[in-house]
């Protein structure tokens, strides 16, 4: 039976592993994206290469109309999408002290909302099917210098857990939160090998450790409401 697969956030880093993971496995693929529009065609092409369809949806996550509008019209070319991936994310540094209402309400916007909007839309749309929602080992603990992140990752878990009590039996919701696993702006790669010393299994994660996780949930059809840290044991700390 033909599958297909969306994935926020998909063009780049983590999202894009997820795509070329999933079309490995025959799934047709929508492709959202917000900025790297261009990452976003040139990896449709290669998923049109391997032989699956794929279509580029950009929208920006932080605009309520624009959450409202993507699930319908991914439904419109891909009727048969059974797994939504919720993946885009903002990573950004700043404590309580610090936070303005705006930066909390953008990063709360996409990080949080938007997940949980899409995941109402993705149930009423397809009526059955498999959400995972990216979260992060760092919500098992109080990360106060990126507090409004941590925040939205934290009530992204716990949104894990109750959307699978409500939308069960059709729809399963599940979460991976991966620990150390690539650079950003802020953490070099230097830093999270130095970081990732003091974890239980002693060294950073890879994209495929997280990739993994995902396709391991999307193959359980009796998992539901589950949280897979794959992080190398950080959560415990
Ligand atoms: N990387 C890690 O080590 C790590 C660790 C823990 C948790 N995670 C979680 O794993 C997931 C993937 O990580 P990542 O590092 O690959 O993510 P990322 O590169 O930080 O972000 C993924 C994508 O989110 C999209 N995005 C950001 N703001 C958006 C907005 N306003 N509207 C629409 N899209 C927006 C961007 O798309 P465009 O480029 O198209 O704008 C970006 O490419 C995230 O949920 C992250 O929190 C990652």
């Amino acid at each position: 039976m033909k599958k297909a697969a969306l994935i926020t956030g998909g063009a780049a880093r983590i999202g894009k592993a997820l795509v070329l993971a999933l079309v490995e496995r025959g799934y047709d693929i929508a492709l959202h994206c917000r900025n790297s529009e261009r990452q976003a065609v040139r990896l449709a092409g290669a998923v049109k290469r391997a032989g699956r369809e794929c279509g580029v949806f950009c929208c920006d996550l932080s605009d309520p109309a624009a959450v409202s509008e993507l699930i319908p019209a991914v439904a419109g070319r891909f009727p048969h999408c059974r797994l939504l991936v919720n993946n885009a994310s903002v990573f950004e540094r700043g404590t309580l002290r610090d936070l303005s209402p705006s930066d909390w309400r953008r990063i709360m916007a996409v990080n949080l909302d938007a997940p949980v909007f899409l995941t109402r839309s993705f149930a009423a749309a397809f009526r059955s099917g498999h959400v995972v929602n990216l979260c992060d080992a760092k919500a098992a603990a109080n990360f106060t210098s990126h507090f409004a992140y941590t925040m939205s990752k934290k009530a992204l878990l716990d949104f894990t857990a109750m959307s699978a009590a409500a939308l069960g039996p059709a729809v399963r919701v599940n979460a991976v939160a991966p620990g150390l696993i690539l650079p950003s702006m802020e953490f070099k790669t230097r830093d999270l090998v130095r970081l990732s010393a003091g974890l239980p299994l002693g060294r950073k994660g890879a994209v495929s450790d997280v990739v993994s996780a995902v396709l391991f949930l999307e193959d359980n059809p009796y998992v539901t409401g589950q949280v897979i840290f794959a992080d190398g044991g950080m959560h415990l700390l």
